[in-house]
């Protein structure tokens, strides 16, 4: 298992009229990664950012020492493949998507990495693991919804820790460095839970952007998760 926690704020809560000013303080205040939550108001009900915002963020996700902090693109878009060869040109290091958006899952997978870019699943509330069998040496991340997609801000939906431990006992079996995402309504008072059925990867959205305060949020987290 990674035995690196990784937080990662959704710009989805930021505030979009400085979205550059919030990304440099969100990874000044210790995000990981940046998660951005692409909606396309066709595969879920609300739109978005396309690959043109990722590009002009690209330059300020960095550390105050310069290092890059890596973007998440999570495509809640249907079809996938051309917009993920957009992302992966804008910048994205993590590409991950709905199998139930792509026509042909595998190819997908093999669209994204074909651009040098690391590829993740992304399973709904209601969707199985099942494509794993077929899928799970091919990609580098599984991300699991803890909410149903398209809007930041819902509570968590407890099923998810079912799915997760399900998810952490597929890494396992396949012996892989897979990372663990989970989406939706993680909060300083969950993330603990999360973590304990076997995730390692935590996206957060309004329970940062939504404080004046983002560090000491990212410091809660962090100092729940131990
Ligand atoms: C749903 C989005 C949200 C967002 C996180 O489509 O993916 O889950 O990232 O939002 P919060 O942390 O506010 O639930
Ligand atoms: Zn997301």
């Amino acid at each position: 298992m990674s035995n690196t926690y990784r937080i990662a704020p959704s710009i989805l809560s930021a505030d979009f009229a400085r979205l550059g000013d919030e990304v440099k303080n969100v990874i000044a205040s210790g995000a990981d990664w940046i998660h951005f939550d692409v909606m396309d108001n066709h595969y879920v009900p609300n739109l978005t950012f396309g690959p043109m915002v990722c590009q002009a963020l690209k330059p300020h996700a960095k550390t105050p020492a310069g290092l890059a902090v890596p973007i998440d693109v999570h495509l809640m878009v249907s079809p996938v493949d051309a917009l993920a060869f957009a992302f992966a040109d804008a910048g994205a290091d993590l590409i991950s998507f709905h199998p139930d958006a792509s026509a042909h899952v595998h190819r997908s997978i093999q669209a994204i990495k074909s651009k040098g870019v690391k590829a993740g699943l992304v399973f709904n509330p209601a969707e199985p693991l099942d494509v794993l069998e077929w899928a799970i040496d091919d990609i580098d991340l599984i991300l699991i919804m803890s909410v149903n997609p398209g809007f930041g801000g819902q509570s968590f939906i407890e099923s998810a820790l079912r799915k997760v431990a399900l998810a952490r006992q597929w890494i396992e079996r396949s012996g892989r460095d897979i990372r663990l995402e989970v989406d939706g309504g993680i909060k300083t008072d969950n993330i603990r839970r999360v973590a304990d059925a076997g995730a390692d990867t935590f996206v957060a959205g309004s329970a940062i952007f939504g404080q004046p305060d983002y560090k000491a949020v990212i410091d809660q987290m962090r100092a729940a998760l131990g």
